[in-house]
């Protein structure tokens, strides 16, 4: 099983409670058979290590001469300890947070300002072969930069990696890196417009979750377009799945959207008076997480940022007040009161002298008594006829929620199209470019919803480009080094995305709930385990002991259990049609143009649902729709099997969360999780020998191939 007993390799690897694995020198030759190995653990105590089976035999150490390499790939055994070790090694000894694993540049997150990003690094990168630097996300630029310039080929840089570990600082540092190289000597406003779009972005799309202070709740694809000689001359950048639910609720801990404690830290300007703000304690939609300041961030100042790139980008200020006072409009929504009434509180109404209704009306130019109306009642078609019905106060808080959300939803959609208008070439199309996903990390909570539904499945997608992508590397290097690679292993996550994507599965399903007129979550999760429980037990689908309204998915990257509740409501992501008509009518010229086009441009060509159903109720469904995603197409786009792949070539980057942050929980866990996911490896079995992937104990969807340097 390649496990040799030599006098070369007496370096093992065994686990540790503490240290998670702990180096330890062989103190005698091992014989096939025996059940012990005697070993001397580097803390200096000797012990025997059990061996009843042979997958009990520990992970060999590399050779001393090995330690602190640069590219993962060049090690003699790759396996969860070596790299975890040569990662460590190469933090703590050489300060370098980059590594390359074949492909894949590593990037550890240092939380820690390095004087490693100057313009003089830039200069030092540009024009260099990337075999001859060291390790830099400057050199993955670089390299996609030559490519594109020489060899006339468009791009595509991926980051991925866990929430927090570093996805968007990373992109930001490659977009820096081409703004320099493919600034023009003539400095022009084009490359400061591309990077100021990313305070705006982060202002509108980042928010504070326990995971990460800076967290961005929404993905983006950004494509920045050069012309023939290889300068930047525009920009377009798209963007999905924005977590429109924080905008109403926020769990402990967590904040909403930078923007709008920006807003409520600028209270006293004098251009601001007239938003009627408060302290974030004040408003519902940004106290739920009780806690509102970030230590070490000034909202205040950020604001000021914020605003400068609106400016840079060719929002004027009054635009940009435009923009504010909806922003402010939607806070106040939330401090809407509304009271239940009737016998069996199945009506409800909102006060005549309601404050922040009045302040809300005013700020959006909208009717407040029929903004009021039409919060608490619904319109029903029966029969053919027209009925008005009162509707509980749940309802209506829930109709509340689900209009800030629309509102909100549709001004992120606005800016990005703004955005986008201001990056446009000037000067004619790009010749080529270069795009830079930020995708945003895989993610599991305490509790699961939707939203992490969507993340992770978005996810499993990427990971599968990406397996498909290394594969394909490894069988044309195999070929070329004539190797015998019939033992190859190549495991796909198709399982797990059939079944989500596929016939019957979970959003096959979930589409189907909700077109029944009594569809429920609870209904839905029991067909779920009709299906992939008891008629046809999927792998990678279980059914919680304890619960009888949440599943488990068997992610390529962990297991995650979602809790079933308002997974109908967040897929339908309804807003009634009568709320909408109201801001339709608004004398704010920017109100009136958000609500014209009622359906998000970008999922307004679903597959599944679209339209066909019956309702008997007057709402529009304005969600995304999962099984549309955009950013499923542009995987899909630059699928290997795509005739897309001769042009568009793929560089990766995987971050990692930091060795060595303040975590206190030691070991991290969450590290090591992060690296087993990042390294999935298995091996050629010859030559040499080396340990197989079955003794790495990595379940079948992890397993990777990767390049091996002969
Ligand atoms: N190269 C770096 N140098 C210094 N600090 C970094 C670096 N990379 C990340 N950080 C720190 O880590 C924090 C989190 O990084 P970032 O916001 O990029 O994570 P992310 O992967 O985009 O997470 P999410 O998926 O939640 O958006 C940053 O705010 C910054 O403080
Ligand atoms: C988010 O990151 C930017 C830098 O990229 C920083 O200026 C800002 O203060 C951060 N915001 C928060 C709330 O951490
Ligand atoms: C690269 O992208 C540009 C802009 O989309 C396109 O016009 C060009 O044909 C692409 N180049 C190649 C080689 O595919
Ligand atoms: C939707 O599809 C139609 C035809 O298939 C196309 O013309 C239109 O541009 C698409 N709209 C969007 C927003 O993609
Ligand atoms: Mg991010």
């Amino acid at each position: 099983r390649g496990w040799i007993m030599t006098n070369l390799c007496t370096s093992v690897w065994v686990p540790d409670p503490d240290a998670v694995w702990i180096s330890a020198q062989l103190l005698h030759d091992y014989n096939p058979g025996e059940k012990h190995l005697l070993l001397q653990l580097s803390d200096g105590t000797v012990r025997f290590h059990p061996v009843v089976s042979p997958s009990d035999l520990p992970p060999l150490g590399n050779p001393d001469i090995l330690e602190g390499e640069n590219d993962l790939t060049a090690l003699s055994f790759l396996h969860e300890p070596a790299v975890l070790h040569n990662l460590r090694i190469r933090f703590l000894d050489y300060s370098s947070i980059y590594t390359y694993c074949g492909i894949v540049l590593v990037a550890i997150n240092p939380y820690d300002q390095l004087p490693i990003y100057g313009e003089e690094v830039i200069d030092a990168y540009s024009g260099q072969d990337m075999a001859d630097m060291e390790p830099h996300i400057f050199s993955v630029a670089e390299e996609a930069y030559r490519t594109m310039t020489r060899e006339e080929k468009n791009q595509s840089i991926i980051i991925s990696g866990e929430s927090g570990s570093g996805k968007t600082v990373s992109a930001k540092f490659t977009m820096r890196y081409f703004a320099v190289v493919g600034g023009a000597a003539q400095q022009t406003s084009v490359e400061e417009r591309v990077l100021a779009s990313n305070p705006i972005m982060e202002a509108i799309g980042n928010a504070k979750t326990t995971r990460n202070d800076n967290s961005s709740r929404f993905g983006k694809y950004i494509e920045i377009g050069f012309g023939r000689k290889g300068n930047i001359i525009g920009a377009n950048m798209r963007t999905y799945l924005l977590e429109k639910s924080r905008v109403v609720f926020q769990a402990s801990a967590e904040r909403n959207y930078h923007i709008f404690y920006q807003l409520c830290a600028s209270r006293d300007f004098p251009e601001m008076r007239s938003l009627k703000l408060a302290a974030p304690e004040n408003f519902r939609y940004t106290s739920q997480g009780g806690e509102m300041q970030i230590p070490g961030t000034d909202d205040l100042s950020d604001l000021e940022r914020t605003r400068n790139a609106f400016t840079i980008l060719g929002v004027q200020s009054d635009q940009q007040m435009e923009l504010f006072r909806i922003l402010a409009a939607i806070l106040h929504l939330g401090n809407v009161n509304i009271q239940a009434s009737g016998r069996n509180s199945d009506r409800s109404y909102i006060d005549a002298d309601d404050g922040s209704l009045a302040v809300f009306s005013k700020l959006l130019g909208v009717e407040g008594p029929q903004m009021a109306h039409w919060l608490c009642h619904r319109r029903l078609t029966v029969g053919g006829e027209m009925l008005v019905k009162p509707v509980s106060g749940q309802q209506a808080v829930e109709a509340r929620d689900a209009l800030a959300k629309h509102i909100y939803g549709q001004l992120f959609t606005w800016t990005v199209q703004t955005l986008n208008s201001a990056l446009r070439s000037q000067r004619g199309k790009p010749t080529s470019f270069i795009g830079v996903l930020d995708i945003y990390g895989f993610e599991t909570f305490d509790r699961n919803s939707f939203e992490q539904f969507c993340i992770n499945y978005a996810n499993e997608k990427l990971q599968q480009q990406f397996n498909r992508h290394v594969f394909h590397l490894e069988q044309e290097e195999y070929v070329r080094e004539e190797l015998e690679w019939s033992r190859i292993e190549f495991s796909d996550n198709q399982q797990c995305i059939s079944l989500i994507e596929g016939q019957l599965g979970l959003l096959d399903l979930l589409d189907e709930e909700c077109r029944m007129p009594k569809g429920s979550d609870e209904s839905w999760v029991r067909k779920l385990y009709d299906q992939h429980v008891s008629s046809k037990p999927h792998p990678h689908f279980r059914k919680p002991r304890m619960s009888n309204s949440a599943f488990i998915v068997l992610h390529f990257a962990d297991m995650v259990q979602y809790e079933c509740d308002s997974f109908l409501d967040k897929n339908r992501d309804t807003v009634f049609e009568e709320l909408i008509n109201i801001l339709k009518a608004s004398q704010s010229e920017l109100v009136a143009e958000l609500f014209q086009q009622q359906v998000n441009p970008s999922v307004a060509n679903g597959s599944l649902r679209s339209g066909k159903r019956a309702h008997r109720e007057h709402k529009l469904t304005v969600g995304f729709q999962v099984s549309d995603l955009s950013i499923v197409k542009i995987l899909t786009l630059y699928s290997p099997h795509n005739n897309l792949d001769e042009r568009v070539t793929l560089n990766f980057i995987r971050t990692v969360q930091g060795l060595l942050k303040d975590r206190t929980d030691s070991p991290p866990p969450q590290l090591l999780m992060d690296v087993r996911r990042v390294f999935p490896v298995t091996f050629p079995s010859s030559p040499p020998p080396l340990p197989h992937a079955d003794q790495l104990d990595i379940p079948d969807a992890l397993k990777i191939s990767f390049l091996r340097k002969v």
